[in-house]
Parts: C-alpha cells; structure tokens; sequence
C-alpha cells in the first residue's frame, strides 16, 4: 500500500496560491523530505493531507484513506511546526494525555514511554514541568508525542528547525531507525543540506513542485554538487520558462 497518494491537491487563499497542482506517491518504508522556502506551501500540504486545511481541488489519501475522512488519522502521528504542548504539565503528563487521545491504554502507555523518552533523550526529565525546558527540549517533546502511539505514518513539520548540531544528527538517526522498522516519515525542512538524509525529496517552490526524485537523482540531474545549488539552477530554469 502506498503511505500516501496524493493528485492534483492545490489550495488558495484569496489571490495566494499556497499549492498549486501537487502530485506525491510515497510508499511505505521511506522518509520523504518537502523542501523549499519559507511560505512555498510546504505545511498547507501536509495540513491538506492531515485534513486540517479543506484544498480547492484534487484527491489525498493517507494509508488508503480519503484525507481528511473518518479514521484517516488512525495509525498516524503528527508534530506541527508550532509546538501544541501543555505548559502546565510534566513531560510524562504530556505524553500520556496524548497517548489517550491516539486511543492508546494506560498498559500500552506505560510500555511505550519509556521507549520514546529515550529516543528523545528526555528520560531524566520526565518529571520537570513543560515551562521549565529549554526550546529545544520542548521541542523533543514534541516529537516524542507525535509518535508515542506508534504510528505507521509520521508527518512531521519542520522537526529540525531550532535544534542543535549534535542532537539534528541525533533526530536523523531515530527517523532511520524508525524508518528501518518500517515507519514512513514524511517531513518538511527549508534546511536544503540536510535533506541530503532522506530517502526521497520533493522541492517545492511558489506552491509547485519543480524536481522530485532522490536527492542524488535531484542533484545529478540539475548538475549540482549539493541541494541548495539544485534548487537555486531549478528555480532559475522555472523563472525563465
Ligand atoms: N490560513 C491562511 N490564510 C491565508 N494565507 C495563508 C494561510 N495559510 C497559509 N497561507 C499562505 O500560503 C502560503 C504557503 O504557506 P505555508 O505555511 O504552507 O508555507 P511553508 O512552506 O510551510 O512556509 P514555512 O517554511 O515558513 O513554514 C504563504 O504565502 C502563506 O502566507
Ligand atoms: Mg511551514
């Protein structure tokens, strides 16, 4: 089964276009990657897909469901780009509250919490108050959320923004472990270096998709030697079309 399909989805807000024509088919097994710029429609994609955001026209479906229909979120985790979090909670209450939500029990929680602190690296502050953490740990918690139910399909927006060096590689290490296991992770970054790490990439540029393929595919095609020369030669060919 493909993780998702998605044809023709656009979507507009008074006269912006945010997506205009979208067309993805990632199976399942793969960390796909979003990129571009700030504003080129990356989240109003993935909110489509979530069914968050109605789109003007086209199809979505999320592990063989319509989007956006009853039971599609099932088996799916998502982690915003704005972190949706209780500040007023400990990070154990957080997870578990959203555990609940994704309809896991208090057995399976406590199975899984452990789990997913480590891969976060949050063990030892399970018990500290969400306010009391810096950014980049709420952050952690954030991605800790979204997968706590141990979802099939990850969608996350922007995970790596506001992390540092050493814990960036450390996230990319527990997508491709995740990924190993069978997980698909669809992502968005506007860091172009770093999704050198996924399987598949999509650059996006004013709402359109303008290069899809693997990143060595991308890059061997527009003759780059990284993925910020292939969106920049890709983006000037577009404007000169
Ligand atoms: N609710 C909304 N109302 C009006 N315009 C919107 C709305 N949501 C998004 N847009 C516009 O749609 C375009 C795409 O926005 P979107 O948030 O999808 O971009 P993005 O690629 O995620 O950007 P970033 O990298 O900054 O997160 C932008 O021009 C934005 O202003
Ligand atoms: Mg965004």
């Amino acid at each position: 089964m493909k993780a998702i399909e998605v044809n023709g989805l656009s979507k507009s807000y008074g006269p912006i276009i945010a997506v205009s024509g979208l067309d993805l088919h990632v199976d399942e097994g793969e960390i796909f990657g979003l990129l571009g710029p700030n504003g080129c429609g990356k989240t109003t994609a993935i909110k489509m897909l979530l069914g968050l955001v109605r789109p003007d026209s086209g199809s979505a479906k999320v592990l063989g469901r319509k989007a956006g229909s009853k039971g599609s979120l099932e088996n799916v985790g998502y982690m915003p780009q704005e972190t949706a979090l209780y500040e007023e909670l400990t990070v154990k209450e957080n997870l578990k509250l959203f555990a609940g939500i994704n309809g896991l029990s208090g057995n399976e929680y406590r199975k899984r919490e452990d789990e997913v602190l480590d891969l976060v690296n949050l063990g030892e502050r399970r018990d500290s108050i969400l306010s009391t953490l810096s950014g980049g740990q709420r952050h952690r918690v954030s991605l800790a959320v979204s997968m706590v139910h141990a979802p099939r399909l990850l969608f996350l927006d922007e995970p790596t923004v506001g992390v540092d060096p050493p814990l960036r590689a450390n996230f990319w290490r527990t997508f491709r472990k995740m990924r190993d296991r069978g997980l698909t992770i669809i992502m968005t970054t506007h860091y172009m270096d770093e999704a050198v790490n996924c399987d598949l990439i999509a650059m996006m540029r004013e709402g359109r998709i303008i290069a899809q393929g693997s990143p060595s595919e991308v890059m061997s095609r527009s003759k780059a030697g990284n993925l910020e020369d292939a969106f920049l030669k890709l983006s000037r060919e577009e404007v000169k079309v």
